[in-house]
């Protein structure tokens, strides 16, 4: 019976890992290798992982649940730079270059991490050196992304902003074009660099004009040519 867990615990790792860009090309062999090194971490909803400016050197790869990766200011005001959920993966960025941490990230959901310290990663990189090819494929897509935000944040006005965010966030699900997080007024606001007002404003004018609906905070997109401006 106990044997039977383990075995289930051990799929779900290896499921998890396989998911993850880093690990998608290993072996079962290297995988193997990789899921003894790295440890289960559970947190529950609300969650502080990791603190913009702290030390550490860990790499977090999403098992189950979500996050929110923030920065923040002394005065409590946040911008969401991402939600990431299964599969996803974050603090690499410290665990590559041991300065301290970029971002915050906080659970959304009570979430379970697959955690790979610094040394451990590097005996990963050892055994399957083609992980560091993908490593830097992913960095070079973070950053790409990047750019667009920025792009996105000094080029578009807030209507824009907020068109092109949940656009980024939407999903196909049963046919529908939905924004897949049941996202607050105020997380949104915080994704586009805006006050909670000014989004409610935004949201009200898409759906009186027939762009979005809005149902129990699910968002669906009804015609994704969104308007960049009022
Ligand atoms: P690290 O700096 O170690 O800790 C915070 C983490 O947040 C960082 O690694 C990345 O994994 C993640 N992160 C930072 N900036 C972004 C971003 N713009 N988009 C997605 N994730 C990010």
């Amino acid at each position: 019976m106990l044997e039977d867990t383990k075995k289930r615990a051990a799929g779900s790792r290896t499921t998890t890992l396989k998911a993850v860009p880093f690990f998608s090309q290993l072996d079962d062999k290297e995988l193997e290798a990789v899921r003894a090194l790295a440890a289960e971490k559970h947190y529950p909803k609300n969650a502080v992982v990791l603190t913009e400016g702290e030390i550490g050197d860990s790499l977090y790869m999403i098992q189950s649940g979500k996050v929110k990766v923030f920065i923040g200011d002394e005065n409590g005001r946040e911008i969401i730079l991402k939600i990431l959920g299964p599969g996803a993966f974050f603090g690499e960025m410290s665990m590559i270059d041991k300065q301290p941490r970029s971002a915050s990230v906080r659970t959304i959901e009570a979430s379970t991490f697959l955690v790979l310290t610094h040394n451990a990663f590097e005996r990963c990189i050892e055994q399957a050196p083609r992980m560091a090819t993908v490593v830097m494929r992913c960095l070079a897509e973070r950053v790409r992304e990047a750019d667009r935000k920025i792009g996105t944040l000094a080029l578009m006005d807030v209507y824009g902003r907020v068109a092109s965010t949940l656009l980024e966030l939407a999903v196909y699900s049963d046919g529908k074009l939905m924004v897949g997080e049941k996202l607050s007024q105020q997380d949104l606001a915080n994704m586009v660099g805006a006050s909670r007002e000014m989004v409610n404003r935004i949201l009200k004018d898409l759906t009186d004009r027939g762009f979005i609906s809005i149902e129990s905070k699910e968002i669906t997109i009804v015609n994704r040519e969104l308007p960049p401006s009022l």
